[in-house]
Parts: C-alpha cells; structure tokens; sequence
C-alpha cells in the first residue's frame, strides 16, 4: 500500500488565501465540469441542469461554488493550460497543479489518500465532489460547458478520453495518457443552446474498456488545439480518479 491512512481533517489545514480571491481570469476556456452525468428521463437527454444531475466529479471540483460554465474565471480558474512556451503534449504536467501552466488554477494532484481529492472541502472551503464509481465496460456520460468554442465558426477538436492503468502510484505522464486514449468525444454536442453560446452545456457518452480490472484509475479530459500527437495542447483539464471499479 502506498497511501497511508490519514484523518480527513487534513484537508482543512489548506486555509483559504486571500489571494486567491483577488484573481479575476477574463478568459473563456472549458473544463470537465461532471464526469459522471445522468439524464433524469433518458428519452429527453440534455446536458442542462434541468434535466440531469451529476455522480461524480474530476478531483478537488468545487460543487456549489458557481453557476454551471463560470468556474474558468473562478479563483483558482478550473481549466488547465499547458505551457505555450514548451507546446510539447509529451512532456507537459498532465494534471494540473494549481502552480504551473499559462493560467495557473485548480489543483488536481493526486490525493493521499486517493479519496482525499473527494472528500471535504477545497483551500478556499467549498464542498468538493464525490470520486466516480463505475464498472467495467460500464457507460460513462461527460459534461463540460461551450464556452466560445462551441459557436459554427470555431473547427471542431474531438475531447479526447485518456486512462492510466489500474492503481497507479503516480499520475501518468502525459505521453502515457496519450498512449491509453478510450474515447474521442464530439466537442460540439451540446443542448439546450439558448443565447449565451459560452453557457450551452455539452457531452459526451463512452464506455469503459470491459477489460478493466478493478481498482483505480485517473481519466483525462483532453481538449486538443491540433490533432493528437501533435505540438499544441491547449484547453484542457483532467479528470480525478474513477474509484472502486466494481468487478
Ligand atoms: C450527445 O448528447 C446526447 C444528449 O443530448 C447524448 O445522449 C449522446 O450520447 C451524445 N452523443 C455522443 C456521441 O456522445
Ligand atoms: C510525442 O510522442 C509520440 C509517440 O511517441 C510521437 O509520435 C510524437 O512525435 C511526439 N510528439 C512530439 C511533439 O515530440
């Protein structure tokens, strides 16, 4: 065992900073904002809050903080871009750690215990969301909002589905997501499209590989600026662990 038994109090030590409340990020940017979304009546299926509710969430993701599609000019932002100084996908931080990237934001490292990213409250003391649970070859639905990059004129990149292998000490690399991709989801599949195009909510269903073990697994979100592999990976965001794979 590599995780040690913490109290979940531990958590709480990470009192709020001040600072964090003075960041305003003007950008537009989307992120995975449920991993594990359900439609209430499955012959209406919409991504909008009416119509659904989310089981599980990417690690460390403040539930009731904002109004759906407004955590990217939270404080910490909840999207993660990777360095455009170093616009290498291989050997990029995979995950965010709320430090590096062009706009630093949400911490999304591994907790210790895994379910510490899960349970309690973030830095700043807001509710986090509970770890999906899944099976198996079992279906998985992903929300995230348009933001701008939903609208006719923006060129539709597929958000692609990335896993780690089952119990990983450590986050994969970024080349090792991009060696394990399960899924690639269309960008522009959204409902509800009123208005305000940065607020249609947008998804995507997959299944898991039936192959899997049970266990855990980190899953990564990945919206791409260019095709897979190659240089630029911009918006993106990953996903927390999936827990307790039920066999
Ligand atoms: C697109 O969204 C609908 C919900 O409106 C969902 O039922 C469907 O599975 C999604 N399609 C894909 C390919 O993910
Ligand atoms: C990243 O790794 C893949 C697979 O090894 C390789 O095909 C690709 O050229 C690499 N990309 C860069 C920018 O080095």
């Amino acid at each position: 065992m590599f995780f040690t038994t913490r109290p979940k109090a531990l958590l709480v030590v990470f009192v709020a900073s001040l600072v964090l409340l003075l960041i305003q990020k003007s950008s537009a940017h989307s992120y995975a904002d449920c991993i594990d979304w359900r439609f209430t009546n499955p012959k209406n299926p919409s991504w909008s809050d009416k119509n659904g509710a989310c089981f599980g969430y990417a690690r460390r993701f403040p539930i009731k903080a904002k109004p759906f599609a407004k955590l990217d000019s939270d404080g910490p932002n909840r999207h993660y871009q990777q360095s455009h100084k170093n616009p290498d996908p291989n050997h990029s931080l995979p995950c965010s750690d709320g430090k590096e990237g062009e706009e630093p934001g949400a911490d999304e490292t591994m907790g210790i215990p895994i379910s510490a990213a899960y349970n309690g409250k973030d830095k700043r003391g807001r509710i986090i969301g509970v770890q999906t649970t899944s099976k198996p070859g079992g279906e998985l639905c992903i929300r995230w909002p348009a933001k701008n990059h939903a609208v006719p004129n923006e060129k539709n990149q597929p958000v692609v589905i990335a896993l780690s292998e089952v119990n990983p000490k450590k986050d994969p690399t970024q080349l090792e997501f991009l060696d394990n991709i399960i899924a690639k989801l269309d960008y522009k599949n959204c409902t509800d499209k009123g208005e305000n195009t940065d607020i249609w909510p947008c998804g995507g269903c997959f299944k898991l590989p039936s192959s899997l073990k049970p266990g855990n697994f980190v899953m990564q979100w990945l919206k791409n600026d260019a095709v897979i592999c190659d240089k630029i990976i911009r918006d993106r965001s990953t996903l927390g662990m999936i827990g307790r794979l039920l066999a």
